[in-house]
């Protein structure tokens, strides 16, 4: 492998970072300097997936292609910058769809061979434990304010619980061994005939529904290890429309089962959470991805990690869907530990584990 090591160059108080996200259905790109946030601009493919009631990849690359450079030249603009001021480029290396993934890859990294500056392939997870500790501005300040922590990671696609011992040392502690919670959301709006993405939508419903209406199950609540499993719930909720097929007409029944649904992932990601903090005697609860936007999901951990004594970082609505700007935030605190590279043949990373990063 010929590795060309790039010179970073020593102002790194002074550094503006260009990052770029593309592995699943969000476009974004963002501007990290001195450690803040200085724009961060997400274009949603939502829409164009929705009619096939979840994300088609060649779709998505098709779109990421089409969407780049003007969401690439939108937060350069709100940054008040232009192409030759930037000091460093980073992009998502994974995990994500590889199609996805080598849209925003690639073009990063051409940007950054044609200016010779350095560049950095993040890990998609990594960036979403450290995106609770972005609040607004600055994000470094908020950085330094972080603690050893147990973090949760809930989206469309993965549900992982995480120990954080300390900025960069981490160690996946669970994960599903099924569907994410976001997909159980997604699959059982879908069930009850309501559109892509379903969570949002359940958490709008249910707001108005009885949770205790259906006792439905809670996969893994108590068995003694962090993993999670959501598929069940989902199977649980199919049996109950077999059975009542008439409910999916009927609001107020579907309010109910929204809630219900709702309730039972909630109290497995909370219950799970929390114990684990508990276990491993860590002071610090995060949670972010998608997932977190739930208000009964944002509700219960506050009044557990209140009711525990533990501090509660929830990463802000913008950082917790997929976004840029952490890709930002964490590759700065990477050129910072001179991880800067530019090769030959670097390649994306669609499976990429967390475990194989941290301790
Ligand atoms: O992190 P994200 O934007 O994309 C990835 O999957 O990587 O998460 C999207 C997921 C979807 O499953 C969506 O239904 C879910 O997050 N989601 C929600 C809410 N907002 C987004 N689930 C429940 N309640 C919400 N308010
Ligand atoms: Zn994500």
């Amino acid at each position: 492998m010929r590795r060309l090591r790039a010179r970073f160059n020593e102002r790194s108080d002074l550094m503006r970072i260009l990052a770029i996200e593309t592995s699943c259905d969000e476009t974004s790109a963002a501007l990290v300097a001195d450690g803040v946030v200085r724009a961060n601009v997400v274009s949603s493919q939502v829409k164009l997936h929705a009619e096939y009631g979840g994300v088609v990849p060649e779709l998505a690359a098709r779109e990421h292609l089409r969407n780049l450079l003007p969401v690439a030249r939108a937060a350069l603009a709100e940054a008040g910058l232009n192409a030759v001021d930037i000091d460093a480029v980073a992009a998502t290396r994974g995990p994500g769809l590889p199609a996805a993934l080598l849209v925003g890859f690639q073009a990063a990294q051409a940007f950054a061979f044609s200016l010779g500056k350095p560049f950095v392939g993040v890990h998609h997870h990594e960036a979403h434990l450290y995106s609770p500790w972005i609040a607004g501005e600055p994000a470094r300040a908020e950085f330094e304010k972080f603690q050893a922590n147990v973090s949760l990671i809930v989206s469309g696609g993965h549900t992982l619980l995480v120990h954080v011992a300390e900025a960069g040392k981490h160690r996946v502690l669970g994960s599903t061994v099924d569907d994410a919670a976001g997909e159980c959301f997604d699959k059982t709006a879908k069930l009850l005939g309501l559109g892509y993405p379903g969570g949002p939508e359940m958490d709008r419903l249910a707001a108005g529904g009885n949770a205790l209406a259906h006792k439905f199950p809670r996969p893994m609540i108590h068995e003694a290890n962090d993993d999670f499993s959501f598929s069940g719930l989902k199977t649980s909720v199919r049996y109950y429309l077999r059975d009542h097929p008439g409910a999916v007409e009927d609001r107020k029944q579907v309010e109910d089962l929204c809630a219900s649904v709702q309730a039972a992932i909630v109290d497995v990601l909370v219950t799970k959470t929390v114990r684990a903090a508990r276990r491993l005697r860590i002071g610090c609860v995060t949670a972010s991805g998608g997932v977190t936007c739930n208000r009964s999901l944002r509700a219960r951990l506050t009044a557990a990690c209140e009711s525990e004594r533990l501090h509660l970082r929830l990463s802000m609505a913008k950082f917790s869907t997929d976004n840029a700007a952490m890709i930002g935030v964490l590759a700065e605190r990477m050129f910072l530990r001179g991880e800067s590279e530019v090769s030959d043949d670097q390649d994306v990373k669609p499976s990429w584990p967390l475990e194989t990063l941290g301790i």
